[in-house]
């Protein structure tokens, strides 16, 4: 186990009598990208925020960089965020901040940088997702693709060992997806992060994924390098990846 960043052993979540996972077992290992595929409500996004402490498993456990992270309070998690970055769905930018301040809000708050050389850290953040002189702009003022971006400098200012993305490329168009797919894998080759990409995009996950996990009904069905994903016969997996709605898996 000593190659895995991230293991889930038997992790179950359920919201009232909603089983969302339902004994999920797998292992995240140091510096690959692993992409979590699913339809829309599979609880991709539960799975991946258990890895901050963001949702408790109901029984189970997520051990972080060696750490059993399931009782930690908030104070013991702080220093897992700074381990691992979440992207969130949608950005999440503050829009009453300019761009220098939303990407060095979690450097003044957690470090005692001078503010020179944060200045310094935001411009380098903003160079390695293709963006120059953009600290003044306000969010209002930025596209859709720029948002993105930011926000994933932001995910970067504190130099995370693993970052998580969640949807990053959904709601964005064709080009712009292919530029934050390019930036996930450059990003994870030039500083050797451990990544997790949740995405119900089949394209999307055979672009940047080393390996992939495919999550339906609360149990993984599949986890594989993305050379045998194409290959595996799991029938579920099969019939998601070629376009299948979910819903009627039953009648295969
Ligand atoms: N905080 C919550 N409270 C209650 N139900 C939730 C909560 N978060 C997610 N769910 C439910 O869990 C299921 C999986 O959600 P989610 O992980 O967001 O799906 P995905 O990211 O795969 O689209 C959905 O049915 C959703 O309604
Ligand atoms: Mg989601």
């Amino acid at each position: 186990m000593g190659d895995a960043f991230v293991e889930f052993e038997d992790v179950h979540k359920a919201f009232g009598d909603k089983k969302v996972l339902d004994g999920i077992t797998f292992e995240i290992r140091r510096g690959e990208t692993m992409v979590v595929l699913g339809g829309s409500g599979s609880g991709k996004s539960v799975l991946i925020r258990h890895i901050i402490g963001l949702h408790r498993p109901d029984r189970g456990h997520v051990i972080v960089d060696g750490d059993d992270i399931v009782d930690y309070d908030e104070e013991e998690l702080i220093p897992v965020r700074k381990k691992v970055a979440m992207l969130f769905q949608g950005g999440a930018l503050f829009d009453s901040m300019n761009v220098l301040d939303n990407i060095a809000y979690g450097l003044r708050e957690h470090t005692d940088m001078a503010d020179e050389a944060i200045r310094e850290v935001v411009r380098r953040k903003l160079a390695l997702v293709g963006l120059e002189d953009v600290e003044e702009l306000m969010p209002s003022e930025l596209s859709g693709g720029m948002k993105k971006r930011v926000a994933l400098a932001r995910s970067i200012a504190m130099d995370p060992q693993c970052i998580l993305y969640d949807e990053p490329t959904t709601g964005l168009d064709p080009v712009t997806a292919t530029t934050i797919n390019e930036l996930i894998r450059n990003l994870q080759r030039g500083l050797q992060v451990t990544s997790v990409v949740v995405t119900h995009d089949i394209a999307s996950a055979f672009f940047v994924g080393d390996r992939i996990a495919y999550l339906f009904e609360g149990h993984m069905h599949f986890v594989g390098t993305v050379e045998e994903a194409r290959t595996a016969r799991e029938p579920r997996l099969r019939h998601f990846l070629s376009g299948g709605r979910e819903g009627s898996v039953a009648t295969l």
